[in-house]
């Protein structure tokens, strides 16, 4: 019901991230169904439970025009209530969301789909703090994950991709804020501010971003040219070094990400998934149904 009243709202970029979620997973819960291993879904940044989208993206200072187009819409179900209808269903379902407001709305879920209340585990914290704690405990041996990431902007920190790559056994879809934090924050003349630059090292993990998006030139000045940084990095180039870096961490990262744009094509994310189990059996089945779903309209 809910995926064909979406529909009739014409396949905006939240609808987009969300049905291809939703087909991932449901095609995971039938591939895992006889398999012994404890399945989990995490949703380290699952906001209420319902659609919506925000007006500001925080941490970043930005305005964020293009996210305000999209008013909370209570009426349909967000990422953490689609994952709740996946049948079979998942063992365990951890869901994370750090502003009161939106996880006090969150917590009803336990009321609202009561029969799978004591599967789900609640943080009221910071998504990455969560994820790590929950990646330093886990047992590959018998746990398998999906995580969804979708935050709205430059909240994932590369140590937390990391310390997921490290069980070998979750797949992640990611928001990857291509347009609506990264783009933003490479200024053409490449003086980016220190605080922006910190920001930059921790979501890729290193450093060496600068001279994949700017290279030294010289600009005609008054009476001489003069030595100049300008920037080379297009979208294209920003969404290439990200897929770069996860194809560092993860076994395998479907080559076909989708961009998110707004109504105005402007693009806002880059959904991208990886697979983090290496046995070569678990990594095609995982990117042959990603790349499936990614290539659909
Ligand atoms: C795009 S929304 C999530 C939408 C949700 N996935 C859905 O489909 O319904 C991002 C959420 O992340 C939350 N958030 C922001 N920073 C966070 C952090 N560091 N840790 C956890 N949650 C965070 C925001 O409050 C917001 O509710």
């Amino acid at each position: 019901m809910v995926n064909n009243n979406m529909q009739l709202f014409g396949g905006g970029w939240t609808e987009q991230k969300l049905d291809m979620l939703n087909s991932y997973l449901d095609a995971w819960a039938k591939v895992m169904k006889n398999q012994s291993f404890e399945r989990l879904y995490i949703d380290a940044f699952a906001g209420t439970g319902y659609r919506e989208a925000a007006p500001t993206v925080p941490d970043t200072g930005f305005f964020a025009a293009e996210l305000a187009e999209d008013e909370p819409q209570e009426f349909f179900d967000g990422s953490a209530r689609l994952a709740l209808r996946i049948r079979p269903a998942f063992d365990r379902y951890v869901f994370v969301e750090k502003s009161r407001e939106r996880f006090a709305k969150l917590l009803e879920l336990q009321e609202r789909s009561p029969e799978l209340g004591e599967r789900m585990e609640f943080f009221r914290e910071d998504g990455n703090r969560v994820l790590q704690d929950l990646c330093a405990n886990w047992n590959s041996r018998n746990m398998r994950g999906v995580l969804f990431l979708d935050p709205f902007g430059m909240q994932v920190d590369w140590v937390t991709l990391e310390a997921v790559a490290r069980t070998k056994s979750i797949d992640v879809w990611i928001l990857f804020p291509m347009g609506i934090g990264v783009n933003r924050m490479l200024p053409r003349n490449g003086e980016i501010p220190d605080g922006w630059r910190a920001r930059l090292d921790r979501v890729f993990g290193t450093s060496d971003w600068y001279e994949a998006f700017y290279r030294p030139a010289r600009i005609q000045g008054f009476f001489e040219t003069e030595p100049r940084m300008v920037k080379t990095g297009s979208f294209n180039a920003i969404a290439e070094y990200y897929l770069d870096r996860l194809r560092t961490i993860f076994p395998a990262v479907a080559d076909n990400p989708r961009v998110l744009t707004n109504s105005r094509h402007m693009p806002l994310f880059l959904l991208c998934f990886a697979a983090g189990n290496p046995s070569p059996r678990a990594k095609q089945a995982a990117l042959r149904i990603a790349e499936h779903i990614l290539n659909k309209s």
